[in-house]
Order: structure tokens, then C-alpha cells, then sequence
């Protein structure tokens, strides 16, 4: 008996520990839902029996019907907006009555409303930002209720699709008493650099937050963790008496060879912070850290660890295609897999902030992030824009961006705004000079940009208010040869190029014409009959350029420290140059879908060193049709072209081309390209003329998912001949079956005009592909999927779930 007691004891002692301890619990399930409701649902007492249970991170819009109505327009995606109601039944773990519990929300587009247990707990109208609430004082034991109300419905607001609802993560926080604050923990590092070595100080800000003071003595340490976790560093344990509410300390640590953080090798510290007292636990926090240095020079540009770097970045908005504004860890790392092998370094978050997976997944996977705050200030670019909110909230808002990023090693600068009116009158140079304010307050180891249209310096109030550490520029990539003389002794970059449109897997010919839709702000009925844009790079928009004049534009032009290509990938809404049906964009170099276009190749053969050679387009043709035969290769000195054996003749990129063409009359049988090195053949590819649809080859990006990670599988699907060569025009409707261990969440053809719904078992492929998108239901096993076209052979295959 007195051994039971002493066990009983010994357990209740260990779990009045832990529960002193903080506590982060995702607050990902269980949530009920409902499009109808209304405000009684705020009253714990409220029957939502019939509400759907919804499991976060969750986007409403993306599962319903397109629409030529929708308020949006087909800017913001053609997708309804609307209010939406989410509640929560939960009880709380046992916790100690000194602890504070908040409920964090990682983003909620937009408006949204809190109450806990019938308490109003606050409104945050920016749906991109995060935020948190204390919910201490309103807490029960059991059958705590959380209502959210989320009002997406004044449209419209978002100038691309913005999708409505708890799109983010939501986590439970238990707080001791004496507590890091919330971002409590600020890493930055100085270093002394040799090669790839540093000798790193680590300088650590933390802010204390506790709930009382008496005798309060207590010990702050930072402990430094190498990537296999070996203790490379630590802080002494600094003794710090609490005195108010808060407490700020700095502590700096020495890591002798440190590793540095890089593109090619995202190295990663853990850094551990703790608070104590005599010996005891009270805190704990853990950040991930990476060593690096950069900095900007007007004249030869940027430099990462003291080495010059070209930027090479994309623009990104968040959705992630068929599912919509929905968080996935799958959906961030299978984009930035696909920039990473194009060559991209960098990704600029356009134009608000990016989730925390984001951010995580960019400084695992070694990408510099150009971290933007707004895409307007007071001055509107759509009705029920931010504009609304912005006087009442951008501090708030800007504060939370800075502090809740700022420890990420993948963040570089940040961006105070997107070609924001206010740059074109004085008001400009006012907040301008506020906004840098705060960021450099809160973080003065970052530049702070902008990205600006207007490049005559007497009038851009922006530039004027002499605030920005960098100058970005828009478009208008004929100017960028004077910027130096209209700047002088301004960091510069192109914070945005291109506007090239196109649709994967259509060629127009002839292919030697550009295209400029729409020509100007006046005129609006442009383009192709079928809602097309050709995918040779020589379309865009009146404000852009083609992919490779925009490219040139900056490739060498060592005072141009970089590039943010429009768009890195198609994104739901904002389909110039067409109305509805269209619902999303031709701006991207890969497609909705995540398929790469053929102007992918391009950045890909500049931008790498990886053996490139890529032709355009398909060979199925009408007989005699002059076909315009482009082609995109590196680490050769030229290309020869062959259709059916018969050489076309030899050609070489020049400084003003970096594609090679070839015009020749069309023939079935087999394109084929050559590239040659000093006289030898480096490379080969071939293009053959494709019979009817007989089967499907399948690319499938992940064999084994793991339900911890939420993991998706995402399978494209090409529809082949008997030979195996893509069709090019197939539009066969496919069927995907699985056993109940898979859902399909999503599918998609990266067509831009396509009103076909997301959220389906069959679809149509779209010039001879369509992808695929499974979340395993709950449990481990070998899932079965097959998938299914009249007249075609069906194909079955597997995925591990762990
Ligand atoms: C830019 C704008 C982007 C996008 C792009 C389309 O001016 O910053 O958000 O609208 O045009 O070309």
C-alpha cells in the first residue's frame, strides 16, 4: 500500500510538473461548421447537431460553385465568399491554476469574430496576419464552446483569390506563470567569416512575461543544438529579477565553426531556451536558427555569406491550386521542390504574409524570402480592401509580421508594401517613415523594401521619405539602366518582372509575333476565342514583358541585385486577359495543376547547371503546317535539330536570345534535338508524333505519405499512346477510385477557364494531363488507387501510408 502511495505520489508530482510546463496543442479537429447560421450560435447553449464537422485547416469558397456571379468577380477566383460560423467543443487538460491558457490562430481570411463560452473575445480583420487571444479568465473544466465567426462576404476585397475560413492552423497555448512572451525569443547572429566557417555571436533577446512578482529570482539560459542535435554553445545561466509585468534580457553566445546557412546547404541550429529557478524548470521554448550573413552593395548587387548571389525569386501568392487557401505542409514543399530545381533562390510572399509552414519549409529547403506586409495602405485598390482597416490596424498587423518571422534565417527583407498609392503624394512619405520605424524597431538586422512603380524620384513619396534600405521596382525594365543615376547609391532589384501569360501545353503559330493582351489600360476584349494564351514565351500583359526579354533585362546587370518573376506559379483569380469563365492565371511558369510550361525550361537552363535541353511544342500537327520549333538547353555550344533524321541545321543562343528556333515544315515521325559540347553530344531529347489515348503513365510526387506530417499525395496523370507519348490534345474524362483509406481532396488540369469543381472523383484532362490529389483518411496500410477512362487501359497503383 505505501509503495502504491508512493508511485501515486511520485505520478502526481511528475504531472504537476508538466502541467506547470507550456503546452502547445493543435486545435486542428473537430470543428463544427456552417454556411447558414447566425448570431445565436454565439450561446454556449446553441445546438449545432447539424453543423458539418470540418477538420482545419479548412477553405470554404474552394468547395463550392464557380460562378459568373460571384462578387469576387473572376479576379478574386469567380468562388462565393460569404459568412461562415465554426464552433468547438473541448475540455481542457489538467492544468495548473497560475497557468494562461491563449488560442492562436495562424490566419483567418477575414474578419473574423472570437467568443469563448459566450465572451467576446475580439475582432482581427486582416486575413493573412496571426493572432492570439486570452481565454484564462473564461475557461470551464469541461465543455468549453469556441465560436468563430468569419465574414468574407463584402466583395470585392482581395485582388486575387483570397478563400474564406480558418484556412490556417489553430493551436492551444498553456502558458506558465512566468513565461517567455509570445515571440518572447528574438536569435540574430554576427559572424567572422572563413570559407564556409564562421565564427558566430548569437545574440538572443528574450522577453519575459509573468503573471506575478514576489521573490522572484529566476535563471534565463539559451542552449545552442547542432542538426544531429550534439550541444554545441550555450548562454551562462543569467540570474534576472522580475520587477513589472515584463522583463527585456540579451545574452550572447560563441559558436566557434559554426555552420552557415545557405542556398545550397540550409543549415539549421535548434536553440533552447529555459527559464529557471534553483535547478527548476519553467519555461522552455524552442527556435530554429541558421548562421548567415548578407548584405547589399548599389553597385555589384547581393551577397549571401560574403559570396555574390544573383536573386533569383519568384512571386507567390498562397493557394495552393485545387485546394484553395488550405495550409499543407505537401502542397508548400512540392512547389518549392519544383522552384528549387528551376533554379529559383528566392520567393517573394506577394503580397501579404506567408503561413509558418511556409516559412519553416523555406529555411529547410534553402530559399532567401522577401517577406511582404500589405498589398495597399489607406488608399484602395478594391472596394472593401484593406483600405477599411488600415489606419485601425497596420501597427498591429505589421508588429505581428516582424516579430512572429523574425527568427526565420530564410527571411532577407521585408516589404513595407505593394505598389502602394500613396507613393504618388506625400502621404507616402509619412507612413513610409512610420512603417520602417517599426520594422527596424522591432528587427535591425533586415533591409526594408518596397515594391514601386513609380521610378522618377521626384515623384515617388516613398523613396522620398529616404526610409528604404533597397529599392524595388516593378515592371518598366527598360529604365533599369538609369535607376543608378536616379538612385544614387541605392540597393536595387526588380521586385516584380514579366506578366507573361500562357496555358500549358497550347501552341500558336506563328510563334515569332508578340502578343500584348490587353495592348492598354483602354482596352479589355483581347486574346484568343478559347480563353487561351500560347506557352512559346511571347505574350504578356501591357505592363510586362516575355519571360527572356525580362530576364535579359537583368541577367547582367551586376547593379541589379535580382528578380521576382510574375508569377512562379498559375494562382486562382486575377485571369488577365480574359473575363468568366477564366478563374485564374496565365502568369505563372507552372501551372495551376503544379505542371511545369515550357518556359520552366527557360529559367531552368539560365538559372541551373544541371545539363538542360527542352523542345517546344508537341508534334502532332496538320501535314505542310510551318511549325516554329523552339528549343531551351545550357552547358553546350549549340543545338542541331533533326525531323525524321533530316538535319535542320545548328544554332546557338546570343546575348540577346536565350531560346533557339527553328522554323520547318511539318511531318509526322520525330522531332529530335541535339546539343553539343566542344563537338560532342551532350544531350538528346525527342518529340514523336502521338497516336490515339491508350493508357496513362503516372507521375506520382510521394509512394510513402505520413499521417503525422499530414502528408498528401499528389499524382499527375498523362494520357498516352500505345508508344507511351503524350497526346497532346487529350481531354479524356478520368475516373479515380480508391479504397477507404484515401480521399481524393483535389483535382485539377491547370486549366484556367475550367468550371469544373475541385472537389470530384473524375475530371477531364486538359491538353493530355491531370493531377490528382490524395490525403490519407486517418489510418495506416497500403492504399489502392486506380484510375479509369473509356476506351483506355486502366492503371493501379499504391501508396504507403505510415
Ligand atoms: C502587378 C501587381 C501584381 C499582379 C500583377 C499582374 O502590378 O503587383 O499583384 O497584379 O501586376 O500583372
Amino acid at each position: 500500500m505505501k509503495i502504491l502511495s508512493t508511485i501515486l505520489s511520485i505520478i502526481l508530482l511528475l504531472q504537476l510538473q508538466v502541467n506547470a510546463q507550456r503546452q502547445v496543442i493543435s486545435f486542428n479537429t473537430n470543428w463544427k461548421f456552417s454556411l447558414q447560421a447566425d448570431s445565436t450560435a454565439i450561446a454556449p447553449t446553441y445546438n449545432d447537431k447539424n453543423w458539418r464537422i470540418v477538420e482545419l485547416q479548412h477553405d470554404w469558397s474552394i468547395e463550392l460553385p464557380f460562378s459568373a456571379n460571384a462578387p469576387a468577380t473572376n479576379q478574386g477566383g469567380a468562388l462565393p465568399g460569404g459568412i461562415g460560423w465554426y464552433r468547438k467543443t473541448f475540455s481542457l487538460p489538467t492544468v495548473s491554476k497560475n497557468n494562461s491558457v491563449f488560442i492562436q490562430f495562424d490566419g483567418v481570411y477575414k474578419n473574423s469574430e472570437v467568443w469563448i463560452n459566450g465572451h467576446y473575445l475580439g475582432k482581427r480583420p486582416n486575413g493573412y496576419i496571426s493572432f492570439q487571444y486570452n481565454i484564462t479568465s473564461f475557461l470551464q473544466s469541461k465543455n468549453n464552446i469556441i465560436v468563430v465567426k468569419v465574414d468574407n462576404s463584402l466583395q470585392p476585397n482581395s485582388r486575387w483569390y483570397s478563400g474564406s475560413g480558418i484556412y490556417r492552423s489553430v493551436q492551444l497555448l498553456i502558458q506558465p506563470p512566468i513565461a517567455f512572451d509570445r515571440y518572447g525569443v528574438f536569435i540574430s547572429s554576427t559572424i567572422q567569416q572563413k570559407n564556409k566557417q564562421a565564427k558566430a555571436t548569437i545574440n538572443i533577446q528574450s522577453t519575459l512575461h509573468y503573471t506575478y512578482t514576489k521573490n522572484n529570482s529566476i535563471q534565463v539560459q539559451h542552449i545552442v543544438y547542432d542538426a544531429l542535435g550534439k550541444k554545441v554553445a550555450a548562454t551562462p545561466q543569467l540570474s534576472v529579477e522580475l520587477k513589472d509585468t515584463s522583463t527585456q534580457i540579451s545574452q550572447q553566445v560563441l559558436i566557434e565553426k559554426a555552420k552557415l546557412w545557405s542556398i545550397q546547404q540550409p543549415y539549421l541550429y535548434t536553440v533552447v531556451s529555459i527559464i529557471s529557478k534553483k535547478g527548476k524548470q519553467l519555461d522552455k521554448v524552442v527556435n530554429q536558427m541558421g548562421v548567415r550573413s548578407f548584405h547589399f552593395d548599389a553597385a555589384k548587387g547581393f551577397f549571401l555569406n560574403n559570396q555574390p548571389l544573383k536573386i533569383l525569386g519568384v512571386c507567390l501568392h498562397h493557394d495552393a491550386g485545387a485546394l484553395g487557401a488550405v495550409e499543407n505542409i505537401s502542397a508548400i514543399e512540392r512547389q518549392l521542390l519544383l522552384l528549387k530545381k528551376m533554379g529559383c533562390n528566392a520567393i517573394r510572399t506577394a503580397h501579404n504574409p506567408p503561413s509558418v509552414a511556409f516559412l519553416d519549409a523555406c529555411d529547410r529547403m534553402g530559399f532567401l524570402v522577401m517577406d511582404e506586409a500589405f498589398d495597399m495602405w489607406k488608399k484602395k485598390k478594391n472596394k472593401y480592401d484593406y483600405n477599411i482597416d488600415f489606419l485601425d490596424w497596420y501597427k498591429a498587423d505589421l508588429e505581428e509580421q516582424i516579430k512572429r518571422d523574425r527568427n526565420h534565417p530564410s527571411v532577407f527583407m521585408w516589404s513595407i508594401g505593394n505598389e502602394i498609392r500613396e507613393q504618388f503624394d506625400s502621404t507616402g512619405t509619412i507612413f513610409t517613415k512610420k512603417m520602417v520605424q517599426i520594422v527596424k524597431q522591432l528587427d535591425n538586422t533586415r533591409p526594408a523594401t518596397a515594391a514601386l512603380t513609380e521610378n522618377i524620384p521626384s515623384k515617388n513619396f516613398m523613396t522620398k521619405a529616404q526610409a528604404l534600405d533597397v529599392l524595388g521596382f516593378n515592371y518598366k525594365h527598360t529604365d533599369y539602366d538609369s535607376l543608378p543615376n536616379r538612385f544614387p547609391n541605392m540597393p536595387l532589384l526588380a521586385t516584380e518582372t514579366a506578366s507573361a501569360l500562357a496555358t500549358r501545353g497550347v501552341y500558336i503559330l506563328p510563334a515569332d509575333s508578340l502578343y500584348i493582351w490587353p495592348p492598354n489600360s483602354k482596352t479589355t476584349t483581347t486574346g484568343n476565342a478559347d480563353f487561351t494564351c500560347s506557352a512559346y514565351d511571347n505574350t504578356f500583359a501591357y505592363w510586362g514583358a516575355t519571360h527572356e526579354e525580362s530576364w535579359l533585362a537583368v541577367k547582367n546587370k551586376p547593379f541589379m541585385a535580382g528578380l521576382f518573376v510574375w508569377s512562379g506559379f498559375d494562382f486562382l483569380g486575377e485571369p488577365v486577359p480574359y473575363p468568366y469563365p477564366a478563374r485564374s492565371s496565365y502568369y505563372g511558369i507552372i501551372d495551376l495543376a503544379g505542371i511545369p510550361k515550357d518556359v520552366y525550361y527557360m529559367y531552368q537552363s539560365e538559372w541551373t547547371n544541371k545539363t538542360v535541353l527542352h523542345i517546344l511544342p508537341h508534334w502532332n500537327w496538320k501535314q505542310n503546317d510551318t511549325v516554329d520549333v523552339w528549343a531551351y538547353y545550357n552547358n553546350a555550344d549549340s543545338v542541331e535539330l533533326f525531323l525524321n533524321n533530316q538535319s535542320y541545321g545548328k544554332k546557338a543562343k546570343t546575348d540577346q536570345k536565350v531560346h533557339v528556333s527553328w522554323k520547318i515544315p511539318y511531318q509526322a515521325g520525330t522531332l529530335t534535338a541535339k546539343s553539343y559540347k566542344a563537338g560532342k553530344l551532350l544531350a538528346i531529347k525527342h518529340v514523336k508524333t502521338a497516336q490515339e489515348p491508350a493508357k496513362f503513365h503516372l507521375e506520382i510526387d510521394k509512394r510513402i505519405i505520413h499521417l503525422r506530417k499530414k502528408e498528401l499525395s499528389y499524382i499527375a496523370i498523362n494520357v498516352v499512346d500505345k508508344d507511351g507519348n503524350l497526346v497532346p490534345f487529350a481531354q479524356n474524362k478520368i475516373e479515380i477510385v480508391t479504397d477507404n483509406l484515401l480521399q481524393i481532396i483535389g483535382i485539377d488540369n491547370g486549366n484556367p477557364t475550367s468550371t469544373d469543381s475541385f472537389k470530384s472523383s473524375v475530371g477531364k484532362a486538359f491538353n493530355g494531363k491531370m493531377l490528382v490529389i490524395l490525403k490519407p483518411s486517418g489510418s495506416k496500410g497500403i492504399a489502392k488507387i486506380k484510375i479509369q477512362a473509356e476506351g483506355l487501359q486502366p492503371i493501379t497503383t499504391n501508396i504507403f501510408i505510415q
